[in-house]
């Protein structure tokens, strides 16, 4: 691919923008020789725009920690996007990130967002069930049949047409529980315990997948690694038996 390209695909800039790059002297080899010409044939991972390497190509994952307040959308007047936490060129790649599904507003914890539309589909996919594991405060104490009731497979939700598929359950405290979901439905997790008789007060996604969070603060970001794709695939909850 001709580096111009590259370059504007990775959001740099357009495609007349970047061609400045390569007059000017920003884009480099990793040893400082200039790449005067976009048709120049260097690996990407030896170019160096103003000294700094290259953002990663596609398929790009990344894996960020989700912050209270900010919103799983491309636009909209809710508020702060969950996109404005990226480097502003990141809005700017093609292909395109979006969210793999989404978190309400209110709702914290790992969120994935990706490029790659084959992982998208796996991974938002009931069918393929990979468990989302949430951490749920609750307004009032657990009943203690919850964790049946959620399990049966049977329990309808407002407005829906099918029942929810077995979740599972874990209780934390009195008014503190964790579950595993295999979908993504609207505030699935809230309408759960709503239909239990409860109210989730605050909520936080632990896991997606074999995958969590690790030592990432709320509002940070990392890009995914080989390891870190593997473990969201593995199909079991972390930590669960
Ligand atoms: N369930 C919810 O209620 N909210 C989320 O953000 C995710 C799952």
């Amino acid at each position: 691919m001709r580096l111009d390209r590259l370059l504007a695909n990775l959001g740099y800039g357009s495609r007349r923008e970047v061609a400045d790059f390569f007059p000017s002297g920003r884009l480099t080899r990793s040893d400082g020789r200039a790449v005067t010409s976009a048709t120049e044939r260097v690996p990407q991972a030896e170019l160096r725009l103003d000294g700094e390497p290259l953002d990663p190509p596609a398929p790009l994952t990344l894996v960020l920690h989700k912050p209270v307040g900010v919103v799983c959308s491309h636009d909209g007047d809710e508020g702060a996007l969950v996109y404005g936490l990226l480097p502003p060129r990141f809005g700017k790649r093609h292909p395109a990130l979006s969210t793999v599904g989404r978190l309400d507003k209110e709702t914290s914890g790992l969120l994935l967002l990706t490029d790659d539309g084959g992982l998208l589909h796996r991974l938002i996919s009931p069918k393929k069930a990979v468990w989302k594991r949430y951490e749920a405060t609750l307004a009032r104490p657990l009943r203690g049949d919850e964790g049946a009731l959620f399990a049966s497979g049977t329990l309808m939700l407002d407005h829906d047409q099918k029942p929810c598929l077995p979740a599972r359950l874990e209780v934390v405290g009195p008014r503190m529980a964790r579950l595993s979901i295999v979908e993504g439905r609207y505030h699935q997790v809230r309408r759960m315990f709503a239909a239990a008789g409860n109210h989730v007060e605050s909520l936080h996604r632990i896991s997606v997948g074999g995958l969590t969070l690790g030592d990432l603060a709320p509002g940070q970001w990392r890009p995914a690694t080989a390891a870190d794709l593997a473990a969201v695939e593995n199909r079991s909850p972390a930590g669960s038996p």
